[in-house]
């Protein structure tokens, strides 16, 4: 933990522990340190940051009791139920600490929407909270709908009606909410869902978007909230690369060196984000299409992230050998970098917020393979609304997934006229943060809104 002598307007920021979380809240941390605040992180004892990678913060670890706690996925709602019951008297101690100091003062805490006992915390310390949100605004909003729905039990939906578009929230279809639509709903997911989408006292919303991708969403959510939103994103291309990756895997460096032996746009990235896992049949079906495809690909298979199994030993025998040099696997890559390449040219993603706008920073067209919550709804946006990405069908056997990658990367029309808008999107995405821009605005808003407070 840093000194914390002689410094000013200080903005305390509670991460979520999670990679898709943790990255967008540090890059947060960066934007406002560089328009004059100083920073607290304020973060579990479990998969903390790396300290090294931002000296101007100050860490703090939060005694969060989850040592020999389950964390795997499946237990994700205990572990952010444990995080919220634990973590709370921690926080108060060390801000109160903070307070005693004359020469401090608290502008406000900054929390992730899953770390809503930051919010009571705030509250307890009369101090002003925010709340990050750091997936997009129509998933959001879109749990307002399925707690409507849910009230209504209209939950399970039927296989007939999953086409269907959801009312309300078209172009969403009902299989594309991001929830699952199949069950009935149990009590303790509904409360966990009315305690996220609730900001109780929190001053402001910040949302890690943009108008132009989600202009219309922004414009309803008077409906729903009272306090101001800013869209300030995207917020990766607001801060130097070195402070925008907070990576809990190493990054094998090496597939850069592999990537600059490949022709322009012909190398298909594949990654399926830091949770997603998939099955042995779909790891298998997956290699069969990308082998019969005769695309270049970087595949990222994660250590553990296909079912019981330590890394990639469930691959079709001998598929190293038959893709030979056209293919390279790793256990986890320096992602922007990977889509900023020339050599790339397709992107099959899972689809999490974070690898879209990263994706479509670098103009990079998609494959969508969603696997769970926002992931739906983003995959969604791109295939349908804006049109840069194709919906893999699931599931997905070896013709169909080496169809859809000749699709995107050889055949001449569709690739080509999804990489063009891809191209317009990003232009578009880029001048919302450059002088003037929207985002560009909402941030110099936000700024004095921090400033702002007593
Ligand atoms: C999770 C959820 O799954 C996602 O849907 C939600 O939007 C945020 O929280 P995750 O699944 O990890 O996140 O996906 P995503 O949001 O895309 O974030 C992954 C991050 O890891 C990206 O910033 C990406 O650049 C990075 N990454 C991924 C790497 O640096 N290297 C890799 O090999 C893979």
């Amino acid at each position: 933990m840093g000194s914390l002598s002689s410094q000013k307007r200080m903005v305390v920021l509670v991460p979520y522990c999670f990679q898709g979380h943790m990255t967008p809240m540090l890059q947060l941390a960066s934007i406002l340190h560089s328009k004059g605040f100083s920073i607290v992180v304020a973060h579990t004892q479990f998969n903390s940051p790396n300290p090294v990678n931002h000296p101007e913060f100050i860490f703090h670890a939060l005694p969060d009791q989850l040592d020999g706690f389950d964390t795997s996925f499946v237990n994700l709602l205990n572990v952010m139920e444990a995080i919220n019951s634990n973590c709370g008297a921690p926080l108060v101690d060390y801000l109160v600490e903070i307070m005693k100091d004359k020469g401090q003062v608290i502008s406000c805490i900054i929390y992730d929407a899953i770390m809503y006992f930051a919010e009571a915390v705030a509250s307890q310390l009369n101090l002003p909270s925010i709340v990050l949100r750091t997936s997009g605004v129509v998933f959001m909003e879109s749990f307002h709908d399925i707690l409507r729905l849910h009230s209504q039990n209209r939950f399970p939906f039927p296989d007939s009606e999953l086409e269907n578009p959801v009312p309300g929230l078209d172009p969403l279809r009902f299989k594309d909410l991001p929830v699952p639509v199949s069950s009935v709903l149990p009590e303790k997911v509904i409360e966990f869902y009315e305690s996220f989408i609730n900001i109780r006292s929190s001053a402001a919303i910040i949302w890690n978007t943009t108008e132009v991708l989600e202009n219309s969403a922004l414009n309803q959510l008077h409906l729903h909230y009272k306090v101001p939103s800013f869209a300030i994103g995207p917020f990766h291309t607001m801060v130097p690369a070195s402070s925008s990756t907070t990576s809990f895997l190493k990054e094998d460096r090496g597939c850069i060196a592999w990537l600059d032996k490949q022709a322009p746009n012909s190398v298909l990235y594949m990654s399926l984000g830091s949770l997603s896992t998939i099955d042995e049949k779909e790891l298998q079906e997956t290699a069969w299409g990308l082998a019969n495809s005769d695309q270049p690909f970087l595949w990222v298979i994660r250590p553990s992230s296909v079912n019981e199994s330590d890394w990639i030993e469930h691959l079709p025998e001998g598929f190293q050998e038959m893709v030979g040099d056209r293919g390279l696997i790793v256990k986890w890559a320096p992602q922007k970098e990977v889509l900023a390449h020339p050599a790339v040219g397709g992107f099959w993603s899972h689809c999490g917020w974070n690898s879209t706008l990263e994706s479509i920073c670098e103009a990079v067209p998609m494959i969508c393979r969603p696997c769970f919550a926002d992931q739906l709804v983003n995959s969604r946006y791109l295939n349908h609304v804006w049109k840069v990405g194709l919906e893999l069908e699931q599931p997905s056997d070896r013709s169909v997934v080496e169809k859809t990658i000749r699709r995107l990367m050889v055949d001449n029309s569709e690739g080509k006229e999804m990489r063009q808008r891809m191209l317009d999107l990003k232009t578009q995405v880029e001048s919302s943060v450059r002088k003037d821009g929207t985002s560009y605005n909402s941030l110099n808003d936000l700024t004095a809104f921090i400033a702002s407070f007593p």
